[in-house]
């Protein structure tokens, strides 16, 4: 399988988003990674429904909408009926995470984890045959255009390693600071999903830069 890649549009212009959609809709990108921030669970905020909805209406691809907010389990069927198609919670926001994703499933999304850069794989050992994607933030969450942290490699291989025991099928998947000069060590260290922001929107060519990023 080669690479996934999902263009973060936190780095669009917000003031052009149809414009960026059919860019990413004819390039190589596999999914679109929608940053939702609610100013309590990182200290910055994003965007809510009716953009989430706008942004459905012209994308041809999957929309991973990553929650970074408190109690998402409140809004799962809002999220679905506004077009998500992954939903990924954090570990570190969810009291019973195990009966929020299965509340997801049960919405007919696909179920995502992300885990925070202080947060230790084995966390997720007991829920890792139910999830469809475990995002490891290479980053705080909060902010495109910061620096991945080093740690990110070995978590990486320490998640593949745990998603080959535990027989899961999640894919694992790498948001925050994500570039060329990264990409292939983290293809190598287990990822299958590369988010990326900054790196794709700030390039003079977007459309070359996400075939670039995507390793065959
Ligand atoms: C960070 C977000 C990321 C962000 C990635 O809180 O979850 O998805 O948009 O942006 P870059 O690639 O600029 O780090
Ligand atoms: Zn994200």
């Amino acid at each position: 399988m080669s690479t996934l890649i999902a263009p973060s549009i936190l780095s669009g212009d917000f003031a052009n988003l149809a414009k960026d959609i059919e860019m990413l809709n004819k390039s190589d990108a596999d999914r679109i990674h929608i940053d939702i921030m609610d100013g309590v669970f990182v200290p910055n905020i994003s965007f809510g429904f009716p953009v989430l909805k706008a942004i459905k209406r012209y994308a041809s691809k999957p929309l991973d909408v990553h929650l970074m907010i408190i109690q998402p389990e409140r809004y799962i069927s809002q999220f679905k009926k506004a077009g998500a198609d992954t939903l990924i919670v954090h570990f570190e926001a969810c009291t019973h995470l195990h009966n929020t994703i299965q509340a997801i499933k049960r919405e007919g999304m696909q179920a995502g984890v992300a885990i925070n850069p202080h947060t230790t794989i084995y966390n997720l050992d007991a829920i890792v045959q139910d999830i469809d994607q475990l995002l490891i933030m290479s980053v705080n969450p909060g902010f495109g255009g910061q620096k991945l942290i080093d740690h990110t490699y070995i978590k990486t291989e320490l998640a593949r390693d745990l998603i080959e025991k535990s027989h899961s099928k999640a894919i694992v998947g790498i948001d925050g600071g994500v570039d060329l000069t990264n990409a292939k060590k983290l293809i190598a260290a287990g990822a299958d999903l590369l988010v990326s922001g900054s790196f794709i929107f700030g390039s003079n060519n977007p459309t070359k830069t996400i075939s670039d990023l995507k390793v065959k």
